[in-house]
């Protein structure tokens, strides 16, 4: 990494090579539109393993064992046999384990876990599971974490007893602490003694989860989202709120309730694209809808949930048979009203109660819902409405979020604006993935936007770089953070901006570029995690006009700027210079009160040794931001003078 703040001022262009003055003005002034609290939010999708094998810290596969192919990911050894009468009634299948008839054969099953079961030494693992025996004597299982690939006198890593009573299902739990580090290994129960055993629900997590939660999520991952400071948390998609038909589409009644009894979904996203094919990709809910309302809770964002409106991916499915009848609606409407009073509703009302026994009595004061994901056409205009009208009779303080569709521009994209005017939502979604050309392009796309409509949700957006540059380098964040500059600047229209995907695991991703990326043991913080981090945490309160000859800062001399009040007298100028050149800053706050003078400039900027430099689990400090105070900055009164490195995104907070 490289120093790339300029600390002192130097006499403007002394340097060969830099770029001529450039006079940004700021109107101290003029604060103008609030930056909306929600501004810079997450958007987390069930896409590159982000749930199941990513945050959701569940370690085994198929823990319910009804995959289609209900033995995926485990391993049977001796007598075993699949059962359906099990104790959970949406989740029927369970094992028998029964003696193999002869003293020196066994009986069990392995679990490869998620591109394996990954164990630190030292580290405890919860491990439980629902079991019985099936005679009338106790049946015994040893529970192992064991390593197949190595060269040590054992396998074994970790050992526990399990000793089943006949009669009832019952929870048997066992800590497992390996005394040896394992990336790739499995779990195995087999059975010990004469005594049959049937086995259900079989789970492994990390003692050490997010806020210590049982069956909760993955402590590095949830600080990472924490970190960002987001003011929105989107969730749960995406296209798998479309399904890949309605069968298969994100039924939000089925996360919630007892996590045994939560039933499967496939996850659209295994078979999406076939050159990154993962056919044992599958939802178990684990991770729901209570889970996502509280991690929003934790995270201190406002929840966005997203609603299937009718209608199955349009991509997939153009026959008018993959989608709901219009006068078939109810039960999606009835989906979006019990959400909300699931969410809202006191512990005397139906879904009020389920929140309130799966232990948050308190509401989690839901304001937004968004309804439909990337839809377009007369098929969701048509349905979209009867969806506002019963959400506002029921819920008018609700704000509702309808979409521009696919593309951000285009027939669809021109058809659906006007349209959500007309049926009233109050934010519409946009999603833009593009090269770097249009992010360019596009950070003067809200300065026409017609004020008197619906607020702009850019509910999905990465830099997908041109020329096989689609990953997560340095420039595509720099792009992204152009842009951001029009969506503050904006703030008065655009309420709301989620990155996306946000979350990919190296060993099972099909989308790319993403926010983060992990391994079973790790995670890194991308480029444009930084970037949205320091959006998010310089987020300020009010913006400020800042102009370069008169007009935005959109671009002159490769430069793109944007300003706000930071609440406390003070002023954030997020500055991206997208150019080969450094350029000399000189930044006037005009209007600033006669008897106030600038006193101390933070800089805290973003840079790379060269513009495709990316982050990685091997190397996840190459790219991060760096803060300095520039001391002799401030060269009058009200006026700054800086030196912005090239390819650089640049946080000045000035006091
Ligand atoms: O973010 C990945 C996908 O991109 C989302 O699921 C979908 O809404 C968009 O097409």
């Amino acid at each position: 990494m490289k120093s790339i703040i300029a600390a002192s001022i130097m006499s403007a262009c002394a340097l060969a090579g830099w770029g001529a003055g450039n006079d940004i003005t700021v109107r101290a002034d003029r604060a103008g539109a609030v930056v909306q609290p929600t501004m810079y939010g997450l958007f987390f999708e069930d896409i590159n393993f982000a749930a199941d094998g990513g945050l959701y810290a569940e370690m085994v596969k198929n823990r319910s064992f009804e995959f289609p192919q209900h033995l995926q990911g485990w391993r049977a050894f001796g007598n075993v046999e699949l059962r359906s009468d099990g104790p959970f009634e949406r989740n029927p299948h369970y094992v028998r384990l029964s003696p193999s008839g002869h003293a020196h054969k066994h009986t069990g099953v392995d679990n490869e876990g998620f591109f394996g079961v990954s164990v630190r030494r030292g580290e405890e693992y919860r491990f439980s599971v629902w079991a019985r025996s099936a005679t009338a004597d106790t049946a015994r299982m040893r529970v192992e974490l064991i390593d197949p690939s190595t060269s040590r006198r054992t396998q074994v890593v970790a050992s526990a007893a399990v000793a089943a009573a006949p009669g009832e299902w019952r929870c048997y739990e066992a800590v497992l602490t390996p005394d040896a580090t394992v990336a790739k290994g499995r779990l195995r129960i087999f059975l010990e003694g004469s005594a049959t055993a049937d086995i259900e629900h079989v789970s492994l997590f990390p003692a050490d989860t997010w806020k210590g939660r049982r069956g909760g999520l993955r402590r590095d991952l949830a600080q990472k989202l924490a970190d960002l400071h987001p003011g929105l948390l989107r969730f749960p998609g995406g296209c798998i709120v479309e399904g890949t038909d309605l069968p298969t589409r994100y039924q939000w009644k089925n996360t919630v309730g007892p996590v045994e009894n939560r039933p499967l979904n496939e996850n659209r996203w295994h078979y999406t694209f076939t050159n990154r094919f993962f056919p044992d990709y599958y939802q178990s809910y684990g991770l729901g809808f209570y889970e996502y309302f509280l991690l929003a809770e934790d995270i201190g964002a406002e929840p966005l949930p997203v609603m299937n409106v009718g209608l199955s991916c349009q991509y997939q499915n153009e026959a008018d048979s993959a989608h709901v009848p219009l006068d078939s609606l109810q039960p999606y409407i009835d989906d979006v009203l019990d959400l909300i009073e699931f969410a809202n509703g006191d512990t005397s009302t139906r879904w009020g109660a389920l929140r309130a026994s799966m232990g948050h009595p308190a509401p989690f004061g839901l304001k937004y819902v968004a309804i439909g994901n990337e839809q377009w056409s007369e098929p969701y205009t048509q349905r979209l409405a009867p969806f506002v009208k019963a959400v506002r009779e029921r819920y008018p303080d609700i704000r509702i979020v309808g979409s521009s569709g696919p593309d951000p521009e285009g027939d669809k994209f021109d058809y659906l604006w006007p349209e959500m005017a007309r049926i009233g939502a109050d934010l519409v979604d946009e999603h833009y993935y593009r090269n770097e050309e249009w992010f360019l392009r596009n950070a003067t796309r809200y300065d026409g936007y017609d004020r008197r409509g619906p607020a702009v949700f850019a509910g999905e957006y990465a830099c997908h770089g041109a020329d096989g540059r689609n990953y997560n380098h340095f420039n595509a964040a720099l792009m992204e953070a152009a842009l951001m500059t029009g969506l503050e600047r904006n703030a008065d229209i655009v309420h709301m901006a989620t990155y996306a995907p946000l979350l990919a695991h190296t060993e099972g991703w099909q989308w790319r570029p993403d926010m983060i990326w992990f391994d079973n043991f790790g995670s890194v913080a991308t480029s444009s995690y930084y970037v949205q981090q320091l959006f998010a945490c310089n987020r300020g309160e009010r913006v400020l006009p800042a102009t370069m000859d008169g007009k935005p800062v959109a671009g002159q001399n490769g430069l793109y700027a944007s300003a706000v009040t930071d609440g406390d007298g003070g002023f954030i100028v997020k500055i991206v210079n997208t150019g080969d050149t450094p350029q000399h800053v000189n930044l006037t706050f005009a209007g600033l009160k006669k008897k106030r003078a600038l006193e101390t400039v933070v800089a805290t900027v973003l840079s790379a040794d060269d513009p495709l430099d990316e982050n990685t689990l091997d190397n996840p400090a190459r790219v991060v931001p760096e803060t300095e105070t520039l001391s002799a900055a401030i060269t009058e009164r009200d006026a700054v003078a800086l030196e912005v490195a090239p390819h650089s995104f640049g946080v000045y907070h000035v006091r």
